[in-house]
């Protein structure tokens, strides 16, 4: 059966790219792409994580973990050729472990993504109760989700880029979910300075299904302090408005006049302490926004980042339909990153692209119904240049 997410996800995806597998291990040639490995600690129970490094050669590596699938560092130059980490997160497993299940650094997010009001959901004439772990609400897939999974890697290359293959199967009925889930992430570096992610899952029950990486960027590197004074421009003309708990009201409302327009950019700080009950809401933007596509599930461009000091511009574009724009509001200094600085509010920001929060509650938004037989498949694409 055709996917319900019907898209041109597989040239995003980066699977076209994918051509023979990498034996694990193997390392680095020359000055063109290689991928390496090593061992990053030990789960409380015992189970072994891995730390992959990824290069292009051409200035760009990221490290990703087999926990969460987390990417831990994004090495991007500058304008001068200098490259620096531009992702937060932290540099042991222990605090990913301990930390990360108040900001989900780096992370992969599933089964489903975001928020879904009360937990609950109904599918095909059968109620489910999901875990509240927000307020009243279920989110990032609940007390356990993929974020704190431990995947397994398979490194992949073709000409010119370099990835890795992570697979999680996740049961029938974990964290309450129906089907048996079979999800594959594949994060490729390639030689044009782009980070891509191809998502793919399959089940064997109809259930709901929201897949994103929740990296917090801060393009002049993490742990320089905030990153308010990045430039934003986002492809979209309207938002969805939340109620007091982050649950989309329903109506999508238009940008136009509000501080939520990025149709042309502006720096994330400018407006972010209008007097706005939106903002108020989220304590700064914690918003999902509706992208302009032409066709549901065609590569769009999502957002266009650039940095005035290091002259950094990070480009996102997507298959899916909405991202969640996130300016770090809950980074409270409580928590010491991969460089030893502490996190403060608003010291990077998530540009999470993914459906819409509480999709199961809202059938006028895109579906996030996967069935067997359907395939969900997504693209993101982080591609990074500078001015
Ligand atoms: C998402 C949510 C935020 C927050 C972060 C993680 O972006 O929308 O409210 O929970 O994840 O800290």
């Amino acid at each position: 059966m055709k996917s319900v997410f019907a898209l041109a996800g597989a040239m995003l995806a980066g699977s076209a790219l994918v051509v023979s597998a990498l034996p694990a291990g193997a390392s680095p040639t020359g000055g063109g792409p290689g991928i390496s490995k090593e061992a990053f600690g030990n789960m409380p129970d015992g189970t072994k994580v891995d730390r992959y490094t990824l290069s292009n050669g051409q200035g760009m590596r990221v490290r990703i973990l087999t926990y969460g699938g987390i990417v831990q560092m994004l090495e991007v130059p500058d304008r001068r050729g200098r490259s620096d980490n531009v992702v937060l997160g932290f540099a042991t497993l222990k605090d990913y472990v301990d930390n990360n299940s108040g900001p989900y650094f780096g992370a992969l997010v599933g089964r489903f993504a975001n928020r879904i009001a009360k937990g609950r959901f109904s599918l095909d004439g059968k109620s489910y109760q999901l875990a509240v772990n927000n307020g009243p609400n279920s989110l990032h897939g609940g007390l356990k989700g993929f974020d704190k999974r431990v995947w397994r890697a398979e490194p992949v290359r073709a000409k010119g880029a370099v990835g890795l293959r992570l697979s999680y199967t996740s049961a029938d009925g974990e964290e309450s979910y129906p089907g048996t889930l079979k999800t594959t992430v594949t994060y490729t570096l390639t030689g044009r300075n782009e980070l891509r992610i191809g998502y793919h899952a399959t089940t064997d029950k109809a259930t709901v299904v929201n897949l994103t990486n929740h990296s917090y960027f801060n393009l002049a590197g993490e742990g320089t302090g905030g990153a308010y004074d990045h430039r934003l421009e986002l492809n979209a003309d309207r938002y969805t408005p939340v109620d007091e708990t982050s649950i989309p009201l329903g109506p999508l409302a238009p940008v136009k006049g509000t501080p939520f327009d990025f149709t042309r950019p502006h720096t994330i700080g400018e407006r972010i302490r209008a007097d706005d009950p939106q903002l108020i809401i989220g304590h700064g933007y914690d918003h999902n926004y509706v992208l302009n596509q032409r066709r549901p599930g065609e590569p769009t461009r999502a957002a266009r980042v650039t940095e005035p000091a290091t002259g950094r511009v990070m480009e996102v574009s997507t298959t899916q339909p909405g991202v969640q724009f996130y300016s770090a509001n809950f980074l409270d200094g409580s928590l010491v990153g991969t460089s030893g600085h502490a996190y403060r509010q608003g010291d990077g920001f998530a540009l999470e692209t993914q459906h819409f929060p509480d999709s199961p509650n809202k059938p006028a938004f895109p579906s996030t119904v996967l069935r067997p037989g359907q395939t969900f498949d997504a693209g993101t694409v982080y591609a990074f240049s500078t001015r």
